[in-house]
């Protein structure tokens, strides 16, 4: 484990080279370096070297049969890490990257099975953030990257997230501000019959079948594990973004879910429990008797996929002991919205 955690901030890559030079060659040597992509912040490490990705296992306190996405610089690289790249994987490519667009594909023999989990496909992402691209550059091998927090915590979307979960633990932490997405890229898995949707994310299904065609769905993608539904993305299964309190989603017409928030707030507070209500801002008015966490305007989908993690994180700092949640969504980030809720929920809906 290093001593200490070096932390650089960089707005500007080209005018901070020098910087950039530096982590590219922590990276390139085995450290581990987390940095700012236009989805969430990424904990990195050389994908080459199966001793880098056992350290990001370690750092994440992640299981180590969940597979790291490959970063890569230019779209080049896909073909020395994967063994085949059918045509649907270049016109995503083409359409999508650089973006929050992750592809699936035959691992070729370059890539250690301890950066894939043991899986015999590798998951590849060009993302297009300048402080990323610029370092992926600079390190002049592919990344290994999972989201940059502890395993189970929301995804870091600011450098103090990632500061509150591993400073300590790795290397260094670049600063490169706020992401702008604030959800992780979207997976389609290529390697078999039909193209798969396996996380859904900022590029919409809808998009994905513009320029390929329709795509098959990974049932487990709204549907609880209890339900039977194993995912096919491994990292899917484990409970995630969870906040540290209990979690409840109310999900129906819009006055039944605020007046079933009132009267579960109402519950909470006699029973002795802190409550907390995470909601649209026009909603926040409604909810006395509780802590309300505001996640965005109901008309802003954007907004609200760029505020869920870091409001879910602001959930901890304030001690509540039990969560009341609008069931928000959206038109384009509809699933990806909902589908992050319901993991952080643990799949606990109320439908009113
Ligand atoms: O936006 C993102 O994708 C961010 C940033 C940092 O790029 N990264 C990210 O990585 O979200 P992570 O490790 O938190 O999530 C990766 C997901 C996991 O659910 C994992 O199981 C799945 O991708 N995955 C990785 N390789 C896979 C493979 N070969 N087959 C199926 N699923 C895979
Ligand atoms: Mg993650």
């Amino acid at each position: 484990m290093p001593e200490t955690t070096e932390i650089i901030r960089i707005s500007d890559p080209a005018a901070e080279a020098s910087e950039i030079e530096r982590a590219g060659q922590i990276l390139r040597e085995g450290g581990l370096v987390a940095f700012p992509t236009e989805t969430v912040y990424g904990l990195g490490g050389n994908a080459l070297l199966p001793e880098s990705s056992r350290r990001i296992y370690a750092a994440k306190g992640r299981p180590s049969d969940n597979p790291l996405i490959v970063h890569i610089a230019e779209t080049e690289e896909l073909f020395s890490l994967a063994a085949e790249v059918p045509q649907p994987a270049l016109t995503l490519a083409e359409a999508f990257w650089p973006g929050p667009m992750t592809l699936i594909l035959k691992k070729s023999r370059a890539v250690p099975g301890q950066t894939t989990g043991g899986l015999d496909t590798v998951a590849i992402r060009l993302p297009s953030h300048p402080v990323a691209r610029a370092l992926i550059k600079a390190a002049g091998v592919p990344i290994a990257a999972p989201s940059a927090n502890s395993s189970g915590r929301p995804s870091p979307t600011t450098a103090e997230h990632v500061i509150e979960d591993l400073f300590g633990k790795i290397d260094m932490i670049i600063d490169g501000g706020e992401s702008d997405i604030g959800l992780e890229s979207t997976i389609i898995d290529l390697t078999g019959e039909k193209p798969e949707l396996l996380r859904p994310g900022f590029i919409s299904e809808q998009a994905v079948t513009e320029v390929i065609g329709s795509v098959e769905k990974d049932p487990s993608i709204l549907a609880s594990p209890a339900e039977g539904t194993a995912p096919r993305a491994p990292g899917m299964k484990y409970r995630h973004y969870a906040p540290a309190a209990d979690m409840y989603l109310i999900s129906g017409e819009k006055e039944k879910v605020r007046e079933k928030i009132r009267l579960l707030v109402s519950e909470a507070g006699s029973r002795g429990e802190k409550p907390a209500v995470i909601c649209a801002s026009q909603d926040a008015g409604c909810f006395e008797g509780a802590a309300v966490f505001s996640v965005g305007s109901a008309e802003d989908e954007r907004e609200i996929a760029h505020r869920l993690f870091s409001v879910l994180r602001e959930t901890d700092k304030t001690g509540v002991d039990i969560i009341f949640a609008e069931m928000l969504g959206g038109e384009q980030l509809d699933l990806a919205i909902k589908n992050r809720m319901l993991k952080a929920a643990g799949y606990k809906v109320i439908e009113v």
